[in-house]
């Protein structure tokens, strides 16, 4: 079975901000199914026809607490720097690492689960080193991210933790630069 955005558990309901936890390896039957589900919903999102067609919000990463899940499984995909896509389907992903060196989007972020408008800078880690299992590539695998799929992982990975992007906006002062941090467009 498929889902589409009805599907998306929004930030309304409290399950958004439980913890997940680790997930048995080698996966179940049913937890492969999940998290390939949640993979093609990222893919089709990111296809106008088909986002439209079946009701897929667009997105770059999704948690499997979006889907009522709670579970250490994300789904990513994302332009690599020539314009390919780059798929990752982790289960228990961990990071090990990150820069001091900070980074965020310039025009914020936002998440499936959040209808409401949360404007502001979001710092994350300009670079950090992620451990996991990757469904697609079959194995534990380390991943070097930075920039803007480093800030998805994290963004993804806070959803383990039951935090969403608008947590690390400052309140008084949304809009305002962080020192020395890559600003990506
Ligand atoms: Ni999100």
């Amino acid at each position: 079975m498929n889902f589409n955005y009805n599907n998306i558990v929004k930030d309304v309901n409290p399950i958004v901000r439980e913890k997940s936890q680790n997930v048995q390896l080698p996966l179940s039957t049913e937890d492969r199914e999940l998290l390939q589900n949640m993979l093609q919903y990222v893919r089709d999102s990111q296809d106008e026809h088909l986002a439209v067609e079946n009701n897929l919000r667009p997105a770059v990463g999704i948690a499997a607490v979006q889907l009522g899940v709670l579970k250490k499984m994300l789904a990513i995909v994302v332009p690599d720097e020539d314009g390919n896509n780059i798929e990752y389907a982790l289960v228990n992903p961990k990071i090990i690492s990150e820069s001091v060196q900070r980074a965020y989007l310039k025009h914020g972020e936002g998440c499936l689960s959040v209808e409401d408008e949360h404007q502001g800078i979001v710092p994350r880690a300009a670079r950090i080193t992620v451990k996991a299992y990757d469904m697609i590539r079959d194995e534990e695998i380390t991943i070097r991210a930075q920039n803007f799929l480093a800030i998805v992982m994290q963004h993804e990975i806070d959803h383990f933790s039951g935090t969403l992007f608008y947590d690390h906006i400052q309140k008084d002062d949304p809009w305002k630069p962080i020192p020395d941090a890559i600003v990506i467009e």
